[in-house]
């Protein structure tokens, strides 16, 4: 592969461009919530330093290392290896990813230019437990219709086309640079104002005092899943990017960067979010799942002043989230067909945009017109999300894991750690330690746990 990301900020832009994203702005609050505030808090950040970062290095080791897009990259070290089936895997979940998340990206839009026109505050209340059934109610009629959220899904998917096909350096790059500082900066401005509220203290020691009783296997399964959608591991996505970068990048700090940088998303919306519910008394069911930022921020913005502003820049911020993520996923398969079939981008772009039109139709759908289909109890929508975070993406990290620290020589390792012995590799043999031995059974065990839930 002869792209390489242009500058050191701006692989590291893209890279916590693809990790944040819906993950921790409309996911993390939600499954915090729903797992027991934070007991739920702590388990996710030991999923995350113990398993979550070294299968991070692992993904970039075998990019950067193998130089190829991540489907590939199995086959062309190892032409002969059962491990060359692997690169299904991001096929499958970054389609699966997609379906589900191209939908949320499309609320979002919708609530951007709702937000804009004033029309989302346009409601007439009195009291308020009307408040939130207005909002709520405006939610779950948007989402049952079938056409508008259909109209913002095309657009979403056109924006995600026109990025995707300027290519890596002038597409992905460029905007990484541009939205990940705009981003942080209103998340920043978003958490002071959130903290200023009077149930901040509520709302924080929901967030940050644990009660250990909470946590249940559900809730280390739903951790680990939520660590590795975040991270955007499992994917594929950080093997691709990482063949991108320069040979000079320091692998491992690069991984407790973006690790870093992600979790402080994830937890700034959480005091952005908790906080803010705790002050306005929001009810348990306002602040269940999918519909969560949807309907319990705007009631927010809605008893501050200027809500139309900042409810703008919210959604604004949401969408860049997005929009930073899904070109990512996007690149897997772009970036296979471009190398596998020496197709040009535009080709490569337009063939995985066709099938991602049907399948994210369909996701949308099942809130309306399809909402009665179920697999395995589930609607399509939650079945894509499931099936992708909680079994897909684990299990290509096993893979990868058991691929680095079982097939490959362990030089292949230690030479892209220390970059060809030109630095310090001290941490290089625990990682290589955890990836080896560590991940591989405990991803496993929790992925057979998640299986049994289901
Ligand atoms: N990490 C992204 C998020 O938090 C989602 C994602 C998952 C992106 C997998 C790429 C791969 O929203």
């Amino acid at each position: 592969m002869a792209t390489t990301f242009k500058t050191r900020l701006g692989l590291l832009a893209a890279t916590v461009g693809s990790a944040v994203g819906l993950g921790n702005v409309w996911r993390f609050p939600a499954e915090t919530h729903a797992n027991g505030g934070a007991a739920f808090l702590i388990v996710y950040i030991a999923c995350m330093l113990l398993l979550g970062i070294p299968a991070m290095i692992a993904e970039f080791v075998l990019g950067r290392g193998g130089k190829s897009d991540a489907i590939n990259v199995f086959g062309k070290l190892t032409p002969r290896s059962p491990y060359r089936m692997a690169g299904i895997m991001p096929i499958l979940s970054s389609f699966l990813i997609l379906a589900f998340y191209m939908v949320v990206a499309g609320w979002t839009f919708e609530y951007l230019i709702q937000s804009l026109s004033g029309n989302l505050f346009d409601i007439k209340t009195s009291g308020a437990s009307e408040l939130e059934t207005s909002f709520h109610y405006k939610m779950e009629q948007y989402v049952a219709t079938v056409t508008p959220p259909l109209l913002n899904l095309y657009i979403v998917l056109i924006i995600n086309f026109l990025i995707i096909w300027a290519g890596v350096q002038k597409g992905i790059e460029r905007l990484s640079n541009i939205m990940m500082p705009l981003l942080f900066a209103l998340m920043l401005l978003f958490c002071v104002v959130s903290l200023s509220l009077p149930g901040a203290v509520a709302g924080l020691d929901f967030l940050f005092r644990p009660d250990f009783s909470k946590i249940t296997p559900a809730v280390v399964v739903n951790a680990l899943g939520q660590a590795f959608f975040s991270l955007s591991l499992g994917m594929g996505v950080l093997i691709t990017y990482s063949a991108y970068y320069p040979q000079n990048t320091n692998l491992v700090k690069t991984a407790y960067t973006v690790s870093g940088l992600d979790l402080l998303v994830s937890l700034m919306m959480g005091i952005i979010i908790f906080p803010a519910a705790a002050s306005f008394n929001m009810t348990d069911a306002n602040l269940r799942g999918t519909t969560l930022i949807f309907v319990t921020l705007p009631e927010i913005f809605y008893k501050m002043t200027g809500s139309q502003l900042w409810s703008t820049l919210f959604f604004l911020l949401l969408l860049i989230a997005a929009i930073t993520s899904i070109v990512s996923i996007c690149e897997v398969p772009v970036a296979w067909i471009q190398e596998r079939y020496k197709k040009s981008r535009l080709t490569a772009c337009t063939i995985v945009t066709l099938p991602l039109i049907v399948l994210c139709s369909l996701c949308s759908l099942s809130f309306s017109a399809l909402s009665d289909v179920h697999i395995l109890g589930m609607t399509i929508f939650e079945f894509c999300d499931t099936v992708s975070s909680n079994i897909l993406l684990p299990t290509l990290s096993i893979i990868v894991c058991l691929y680095i620290g079982w097939k490959l020589p362990k030089s292949f390792f230690y030479k892209q750690i220390t970059n060809d012995n030109t630095i310090n590799g001290k941490m290089a043999s625990a990682i290589f330690f955890v990836i080896k031995y560590l991940a591989p059974p405990l991803i496993c065990i929790i992925l057979i746990c998640s299986f049994i839930e289901i």
